[in-house]
């Protein structure tokens, strides 16, 4: 028997995971021009969910068409889509898996070759461009703010329509949420800018509109507070300062998990950085999520070693793309199939995405897996 605490269940909002592995958000791309998911999307979730117990975060669907497009990716705000996840998820819990919905709209961080020539328009806290080839956005007034707490309270009762377990409110990486929490994007001198507690008012005001329509425990949050990508990054001083004052309030608030990206991640690289998460660790009583850049070693060190105290469970991205079977090869310390970034997105096919084959060792040992997780 694995001793790891990496095997031990773990009480997340309203479920209890079997193990403290699980899948992180991955945009792959494969749903119709219409953002609805595809049954190509239902295998791809239902290989990932072969090991009982485990918790998908679904990758980012859109709360809204008109407040951001890109390729392919699904979306939460129609019937259609409602339904198409509601045949994903449904397959997920036969597998006796668990899946949140994430929820996001992208704000700034589009791209002019996917947007141009469509009746869009790019809206942020400010008008300030990521990049100096992408648009600038149009500053949003309140009422589209409020527009948008909105969106999403109406993305998260559709998610809870299809039967998700919880959604978790995408404020990484650098999308609408993001762009208000930090400084480098938001220049707003109203309520929503200009302060510590300004900055975090649309995140704090998303959380507890969700929370008030589908329950607290069906709620987690999900951050980046290092990264680069798509222009982010305050000050090191500012960061811990802005990310503890809304950590503390989703403390307070009490919802199910927060979702911490590692700085050795930014957006689909890696990159050479240690700024530390520890500052968050100490605020936030509830389960924490981790990903960006685990192995299994550092995975089973992260939990047994360095925070053994803490209930924390360790989500994989890329290795997940290549690794239907992650969760075994953890347990077991098969090594993974490497990932391939082309196949990560922008393509309708299967290649890439439902051809990688489950590990010899897990085929055949699938009683023996079943033996050690009931
Ligand atoms: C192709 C690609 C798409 C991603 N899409 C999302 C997404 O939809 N939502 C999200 O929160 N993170 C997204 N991420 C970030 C991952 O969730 C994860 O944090 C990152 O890959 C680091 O973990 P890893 O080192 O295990 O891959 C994406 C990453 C990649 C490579």
């Amino acid at each position: 028997m694995d001793e790891s605490r990496l095997f031990k269940p773990l009480k997340i909002g309203n479920i209890e995971v079997k193990h403290r592995i699980g899948m992180a958000a991955v945009s792959r791309c494969r749903a119709d021009d219409e953002h609805v998911p595809t049954e190509l999307m239902k295998q791809y979730y239902c290989q990932r969910a072969s090991v009982p117990g485990t918790l998908l975060i679904a990758e980012g669907s859109l709360i809204s068409k008109e407040r951001g497009e890109l390729l392919s990716v699904p979306g939460l705000y129609s019937p259609q889509q409602t339904a198409a996840w509601k045949s994903i998820v449904d397959e997920v819990h036969t597998k006796a898996s668990f899946i949140f919905a994430q929820l996001y709209t992208i704000g700034r961080a589009g791209y002019r070759e996917v947007n141009d020539g469509k009746d869009f328009e790019f809206r942020g806290p400010s008008a300030s461009p990521w990049r100096a080839d992408t648009r600038t956005p149009k500053a949003m007034t309140t009422t589209e703010i409020k527009d948008n707490v909105r969106l999403f309270v109406q993305a998260a009762k559709n998610a809870v329509k299809a039967g998700f377990d919880g959604v978790e409110i995408h404020g990484a990486n650098g999308y609408l949420i993001d762009t208000f929490i930090q400084d480098v994007s938001n220049q707003r001198d109203d309520e929503y800018g200009g302060s510590i507690e300004n900055r975090s008012r649309f995140a704090y005001e998303v959380i507890k509109a969700v929370a008030h329509a589908i329950g607290i425990n069906r709620v987690g949050l999900c951050l980046s507070p290092w990264s680069t990508f798509q222009g982010m990054r305050m000050k090191d001083d500012d960061t811990i300062s802005q990310y503890t004052d809304l950590i503390k309030k989703a403390d307070k608030l009490g919802i199910a998990y927060i979702h911490l990206i590692e700085s050795r991640n930014a957006g689909l690289d890696d990159v050479p950085e240690n700024r530390r998460l520890d500052f968050a660790y100490s605020i936030f009583k509830g389960p924490i999520l981790v990903s960006g850049g685990y192995t299994t070693e550092l995975a089973r060190k992260l939990v047994d070693e360095q925070h053994p105290e803490r209930d924390i469970a360790v989500m994989f991205g890329r290795y997940f793309t290549s690794n239907p079977d992650l969760v075994f090869k953890v347990q077991q310390n098969v090594e993974f199939t490497p990932f391939n970034e082309e196949d990560f997105i922008y393509s309708k096919s299967s290649k890439g995405y439902t051809d990688y084959t489950f590990s010899d060792e897990y085929l055949g040992s699938l009683n023996v897996l079943t033996q050690l997780l009931s």
